[in-house]
């Protein structure tokens, strides 16, 4: 299986912003890689970008709810025809920020499924068993797991690749055999640690500056 690289912009970009920033990435990148990249950009983006030969789209939330009367969210509905292969769920910045629960995230995968996007469950150790727990095998089979420890988002504190080993474990033991990915600080100087351990990667602040981001890429490949 290929390892899986995540770019989570978050809120940061203008759609202008997004647009040279892809264009940048695909001159700089000339090589075909034998990675699944996948960029998630601000959803306002996610129109105007196309996923190309080099990487695939992600959103990174979603509405817990199918089209209808709910103001502001984003159902599966409306990413129809946008060709959005994969969803970050649960981030621990919605969990924070936005009070979004275990079950919220439930909602949100089952959406997910349905649509046939590929759900990201990120998940931190406090509740890793509870939103596992929550879900049932045959959705949970079609999921990736993101094990992001708060402390290390954002933060240059990035975890312990020996303690990744073990939640990897734990993961395996809770939702079977099933993609795990690490995210908290990844840079091109740690990555290759943690795909030695992971199934690949979830990469923020690194991901923000294109030719930051180009280098992390080609320390892989
Ligand atoms: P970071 O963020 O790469 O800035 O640590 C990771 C994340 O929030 O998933």
């Amino acid at each position: 299986m290929k390892k899986i690289i995540v770019a989570n912009f978050k809120s940061n970009k203008t759609v202008e912003e997004t647009v040279s920033w892809f264009q940048e990435f695909d001159n700089l990148i000339t090589d075909t890689l034998d990675l699944e990249l996948v960029i998630a950009p601000q959803v306002l983006a996610l129109s105007v970008v196309k996923p190309s030969v080099k990487f695939s789209l992600a959103i990174q939330d979603l509405s817990s709810f199918p089209a209808g009367k709910y103001t502001g969210a984003v159902s599966v509905q409306n990413l129809k025809g946008l060709d959005i292969k994969y969803a970050i769920l649960g981030h621990s910045e919605r969990r924070k920020y936005f009070h979004e629960t275990s079950h919220d995230v439930l909602l949100k995968v089952e959406q997910s499924i349905s649509a046939g996007i590929t759900p990201i469950i990120c998940v931190d150790s406090s509740y890793l068993a509870e939103q596992l727990n929550l879900i049932a095998s045959n959705l949970i089979e079609k999921c990736i797991i993101a094990y992001e420890p708060s402390q290390a988002i954002g933060s240059g504190a990035n975890e312990d690749v020996g303690r990744v080993k073990e939640v990897v474990k734990k993961i395996h033991r809770l939702a079977g055999d099933i993609p795990v990915i690490y995210g908290g600080s990844v840079d091109e100087f740690n990555i290759n640690e943690y795909l030695m351990v992971t199934d690949g990667v979830l990469v923020s602040t690194a991901s923000l500056n294109v030719k930051q981001f180009v280098k992390v890429v080609q320390t892989v490949s």
